[in-house]
């Protein structure tokens, strides 16, 4: 089992960094430019995991300096194209079209709210913001406004992307469904036109959903950044306020973190509607251990309130994982090269004792301390 680590991320930036400086040092400024966004991107990534805030200061002035590297190749190479006298705007204009192609998705998740364990307040509360506001819009008219914005936080793996997946799944409205922290890290230069696009789109769409996951990423702390840095977050707080004047549109944008503390002031506020999704209770969690399972013959020993009763601390993504690894044991135990000719070879049913290794094997991620946080900011800023 492979787990993600800080320190595997920041290996993985050192090696994209190092290719950049090669390239970089041959004047190949377009093959250096995406490994200079690659190594800024792992970086981002491993602050995520890093636990210490110096060393992820200092990992975050890392990746501003890759990115800023690769915004002044991007203007050399620009620089060089007008030298030639290309025409070179159909082509980025092109670029940006296919960068918000890849950010639609049209087809609906086919994740359900029902298939989410626990988590009901959420639901009804998400139901409550979008749902019915996008399906029936005569419900909400005068002083009675409907949620623009919406902030999903809480631990990691408990659900929030989820939960906006299966919530989209419900209206039929255009899902707009956007990492913030790829298109940082892929668009810095551009992001700013595509959030203006994205926001524009989602107007000749709508209804629409715009699903920001790692809002965190484009919405944190103001000042001190980069220039291309700050358009980004003017433009998406210019775009939240167009949505909110407005009577008439049917956009509701659902932002994700699990760095709540990070997020601006300015954007907490455009965000009105603030749901805490937190680790899952004993009944959640029970019904994930079932919910991950499906379709696998589970021995009679098996009892899911037990596990349920002693992975207390367990994040749903922690729990998935040990039904990952429990359901595997069968299978590792099999002959290799038998069962692949032989197919009344089968596996046996997955045990309690299965069960209780994988528990022993994987530790819960979220630590008391930072649910701790979760619960200070919820207490603070939540609607309960
Ligand atoms: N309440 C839940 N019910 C069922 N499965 C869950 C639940 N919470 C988490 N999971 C499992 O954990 C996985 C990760 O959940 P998800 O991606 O929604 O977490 P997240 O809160 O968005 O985490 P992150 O902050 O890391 O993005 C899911 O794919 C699912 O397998
Ligand atoms: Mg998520």
């Amino acid at each position: 089992m492979t787990f993600v680590t800080a320190q595997g991320l920041i290996d993985h930036a050192r090696q994209f960094a190092q290719q950049a400086y090669n390239f970089d040092k041959e004047k190949n400024y377009s093959e250096a430019i995406p490994y200079y966004l690659d190594a800024a991107e792992a970086l981002m990534k491993a602050i995520r995991f890093e636990r210490n805030p110096q060393v992820a200061q200092s990992l975050k002035k890392k990746a501003e300096m890759y990115l800023a590297r690769a915004k002044e190749l991007k203007g050399l190479l620009e620089k060089r194209k007008e030298k030639r006298s290309t025409a070179g705007s159909d082509e980025d204009d092109d670029k940006l079209s296919s960068a918000i192609s890849d950010i639609i998705v049209t087809e609906k998740p086919s994740i359900k709210l029902e298939d989410i364990a626990g988590l009901e307040i959420a639901k009804q509360t998400l139901r409550e913001a979008i749902v019915l506001p996008l399906m029936r819009p005569d419900l909400f008219t005068g002083s009675r406004r409907p949620w623009k914005g919406i902030l999903l936080f809480g631990p990691p793996g408990c659900g929030k992307t989820l939960i906006a997946k299966a919530t989209a799944a419900e209206v039929e409205a255009t899902f707009f469904n956007v990492s913030a922290s790829s298109i940082i890290s892929k668009w810095l230069g551009e992001s700013e036109k595509l959030v203006k696009t994205l926001f524009q789109l989602a107007k000749e769409r709508q209804p629409s959903i715009i699903f920001i996951d790692e809002v965190d990423a484009m919405a944190g702390a103001r000042g001190g950044e980069h220039d291309a840095m700050r358009r980004v977050k003017t433009e998406l707080l210019t775009s939240m306020d167009g949505l909110s004047s407005s009577e008439t549109d049917r956009i509701v944008t659902v932002g994700a973190t699990n760095l709540p503390d990070s997020i601006d002031g300015a954007f907490r506020r455009r965000f009105e509607r603030r749901i805490y999704i937190p680790l899952p209770d004993e009944a959640a969690r029970d019904a994930i251990f079932k919910y991950n399972t499906r379709g696998v013959e589970i021995s009679d020993d098996v009892d899911f309130s037990d596990l349920a009763e002693i992975t207390e601390e367990y994040s749903g993504s922690d729990i998935a994982m040990v039904c990952r690894e429990a359901i595997m044991t069968p299978i590792r135990e099999l002959d290799m090269a038998g069962a692949i000719n032989d197919t009344s070879i089968q596996a046996r049913p997955v045990t309690q004792n299965d069960f209780l290794n994988a528990i022993e094997a994987i530790n819960p991620s979220v630590s008391d301390d930072e649910v701790q946080k979760y619960d200070e900011w919820n207490a603070e800023f939540g609607s309960a």
